[in-house]
């Protein structure tokens, strides 16, 4: 098999995550005897600077003809007086748009070896395993009428749902559910918007479709709560764009770090993946950076866009095991400092791939 993957790494600490991640994929792939062929295109402040757009025209054009796209992260605050429609930002918002991919898969679960980093108290993360399934390509991200009327001193944004939008993030939702333990929280705002009215009675609806799995409805503020307080009793949630946003972020504090985490996206022509952690600026170009949520970024791309389920098993394991030896990076480097050894980026990486290689011989 090959795997035409664009890598567009970005801003701040994506250039030296996705090298990481990069060097996994061709050594696991070549193991089983896959190709993966690399292209590499800007995106974001990067692009911003040198083409003058923060996507610009053959970096979408790689995009659409490849199989999967994995990318960094983009931002810094060099890009920050932007206006949001020219900042960087706004090259990830048109890239997902183009793409077409609506569920964002983002898992936060807890990692044993990890439990001395999230300020949650062990016997409330323990075992906890969470999809986040958020919406990718609708409400206030990109609803329209948009506008900062500067000389009113007014702004507007539109929160705003199609039912054919509901439905087929809720669809993927349910089938994920299936596949897990067969229960589905989805988030809303119904007692205040008419949107998230919407939403609870569209998600009501799909659910006849799915009778094995149960269905329970959270409004977004108890459920910011309620994640932290008791995250073992919530699989799979299903969130509109901003909700699942917030939420995501929210419940990386029961990994322990942002840089823990991988998402995916799917349902459109060609599947995006992403750390979920941003570019990080202050400690870009200084090996600080935790490359292994791009790294488990990586096994889903293997996953999900090549069929390679056991090869992407192997990159997770091989995962678990360098934090069970004691290897940390930076951000994870807290507690008592005689039980780890901290790596930077790179030595992370080798790590990770000496650990694969000793996991296949
Ligand atoms: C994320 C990020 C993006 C988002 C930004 C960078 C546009 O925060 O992937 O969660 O808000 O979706
Ligand atoms: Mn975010």
């Amino acid at each position: 098999m090959n795997l035409n993957l664009l890598v567009v790494a970005g801003d701040g600490i994506g250039p030296e995550v996705t090298a990481e991640a990069v060097a996994v994929l061709n050594q696991v792939a070549a193991s089983g005897g896959h190709t993966i062929t690399i292209t590499e295109k800007r995106i974001g402040g990067i692009a911003i600077d040198t083409d003058g757009t923060p996507l610009p025209q053959d970096t979408l054009d790689a995009a659409l003809a490849s199989d999967a796209v994995l990318l960094g992260a983009v931002g810094g605050n060099k890009w920050n007086a932007l206006s949001p429609d020219t900042r960087p930002e706004a090259g990830l918002l048109k890239i997902r748009a183009a793409l077409g991919g609506f569920a964002n898969l983002r898992p936060a679960f807890a990692i044993k070896e990890l439990a001395v980093n999230s300020p949650l108290r062990t016997e409330v993360t323990e075992g906890a395993d969470i999809l986040f399934v958020r919406e990718l390509l609708g409400g206030l991200y990109f609803g329209q009428p948009r506008e900062w009327d500067k000389a009113k001193g007014e702004a507007w944004n539109t929160m705003r749902y199609t039912k054919d939008e509901i439905v087929r993030v809720a669809r993927i939702a349910f089938q994920l559910a299936q596949k897990r333990s067969k229960k589905l929280t989805s988030v809303d705002k119904a007692n205040v918007l008419e949107v998230s009215q919407l939403w609870r009675a569209t998600v009501t609806e799909v659910a006849a479709e799915f009778p094995d799995v149960t269905l329970e409805h959270q409004l977004v503020d108890s459920m910011a709560m309620l994640l932290m307080t008791s995250p073992r009793n919530y699989d799979v949630v299903l969130t509109e764009n901003l909700f699942g946003d917030i939420l995501s972020d929210e419940s990386a504090v029961i990994t322990g770090s942002l840089g823990m985490l991988p998402s995916a996206t799917i349902g459109g022509k060609v599947n995006l993946y992403e750390p979920i952690h941003g570019s990080a600026p202050d400690i870009a170009g200084k090996k600080l950076a935790n490359p292994l949520g791009a790294i488990m970024t990586g096994a889903l791309v293997l996953r999900h866009s090549a069929g390679l389920e056991k090869e992407a098993v192997l990159i997770e394991t091989a995962v678990r095991k360098v934090l069970e030896a004691g290897y940390r990076t930076a951000d994870l480097a807290r507690g008592n400092t005689t039980d780890f050894k901290v790596l930077n980026t790179t030595e992370m990486g080798d790590k990770v791939r000496e650990t694969i290689a000793s996991l296949l011989s």
